[in-house]
């Protein structure tokens, strides 16, 4: 696969080229306020089979559809109950992707064959834009190759996916910097499989009953069933070895400065990942400050395992953060980096 890859800033006219390729069949990557994603017309088969080629994407990772009005979803689905309704009333726009029971009419390979449909409706006017333009539900993973950290940037996209795309439209770095939440509400209690720029406490303000899939901070356990086929893939990983390093701010440094230590004994270079008020802690090494909330933190991340990459580090030490709103999804990010490599001082 080689083919000329452009790249340009989004206006009106690459919007409209975008929506043009997209209607014949072709995948363009675009911004949404979450991450950049690979879009594709999911109503039809052969062009969804186009992303699954471009990212090197197992074929029993279902994608999510991206609508650009609530209308759409009757062709999607015809599940909508008050719940959903309520959900959609709050978060749609936004970064809150809902699983409904699927309409036969969705390509199974949209869904990897499963009985329900993702969809999200993104609040970025780009995204927005080429969905208006393309006039149908747009399947749209991450635009990174599998298994990589999902791009925040078009260079980033470009990184991945050069040479295997027609366009990557620019719309500057993504704002949230992490996936939409991806809520499961097609049982008896909602689940959130997977943390995002929707907060779990925004959504129990909605819905008090939420659960949360013991995958978003655990390892699925042997023989258990992914509800969410993406949790047992490796995710979000740079080329370097991720370590999470968790326990009190002061111990956690010590290790990691130790263990650095240990690695350049072995030829290795060691980066860290911290908190900016933890900069200090890690004179002389390759630190990369995520800033100080989670909300900048999770922005950061992808950026920063990529970034590492570059400078060539070997193994990554990053600090554990907690988990309170935007934390929860950073700390599912770092945890899939880490394969669950998780040191406990
Ligand atoms: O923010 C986002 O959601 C971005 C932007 C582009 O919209 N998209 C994105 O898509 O992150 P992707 O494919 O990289 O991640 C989708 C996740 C995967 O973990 C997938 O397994 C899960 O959602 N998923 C999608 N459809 C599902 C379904 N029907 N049942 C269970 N999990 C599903
Ligand atoms: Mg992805």
């Amino acid at each position: 696969m080689s083919m000329k890859t452009i790249l340009v800033q989004a206006d009106a006219a690459s919007i409209a080229q975008a929506a043009s390729l997209l209607r014949a069949g072709e995948v363009v990557a675009f911004p949404t306020e979450t991450v950049y994603g690979l879009g594709a017309d999911g109503t039809n088969a052969q062009a969804v089979a186009g992303i699954f080629r471009a990212k090197d994407r197992p074929a029993d990772n279902p994608l999510i559809l991206h609508i650009d009005q609530p209308g759409m979803l009757a062709q999607v689905t015809d599940s909508v109950d008050a719940r959903a309704q309520a959900l959609m009333r709050a978060f749609w726009p936004g970064a809150l992707t809902l699983l409904f029971r699927r309409l036969a009419s969705v390509p199974d390979i949209v869904s990897a064959g499963l009985p329900t449909v993702g969809v999200r409706m993104p609040s970025h006017p780009v995204a927005r834009a080429i969905i208006a333009g393309t006039g149908c539900p747009i399947a749209a993973p991450s635009a990174n190759r599998s298994g990589r950290p999902s791009p925040t940037t078009a260079a980033h996209v470009l990184q991945d996916l050069g040479g295997r795309i027609p366009l990557i439209i620019d719309g500057g770095a993504s704002g949230y910097g992490v996936e939409s939440t991806v809520l499961d509400i097609t049982g008896n209690r909602p689940v959130l499989l997977r943390p995002g720029g929707v907060t779990l406490e925004m959504l129990r303000d909605v819905l008090p009953d939420i659960e949360v899939d013991p995958t978003v901070l655990q390892p699925l356990a042997s023989g258990q069933e992914a509800r969410s086929p993406g949790m047992k893939h490796r995710h979000y990983a740079p080329s370097a070895r991720v370590v999470v390093v968790r326990g009190e701010a002061s111990d956690v440094s010590e290790t990691i400065c130790r263990r650095a230590a240990g690695a350049a004994v072995q030829g290795l270079k060691a980066g860290v990942l911290c908190a900016e008020e933890q900069v200090d802690a890690y004179e002389g090494l390759t630190v990369y400050s995520l800033g100080t909330t989670a909300d900048e933190m999770s922005a950061r991340l992808f950026g920063a395992l990529r970034a590492m990459d570059a400078q060539g580090v070997d193994v990554i030490f990053a600090e554990a953060t907690q988990t309170q709103g935007m934390g929860l999804a950073l700390m599912n990010r770092l945890l899939r980096a880490a394969d669950f490599d998780v040191i406990d001082v």
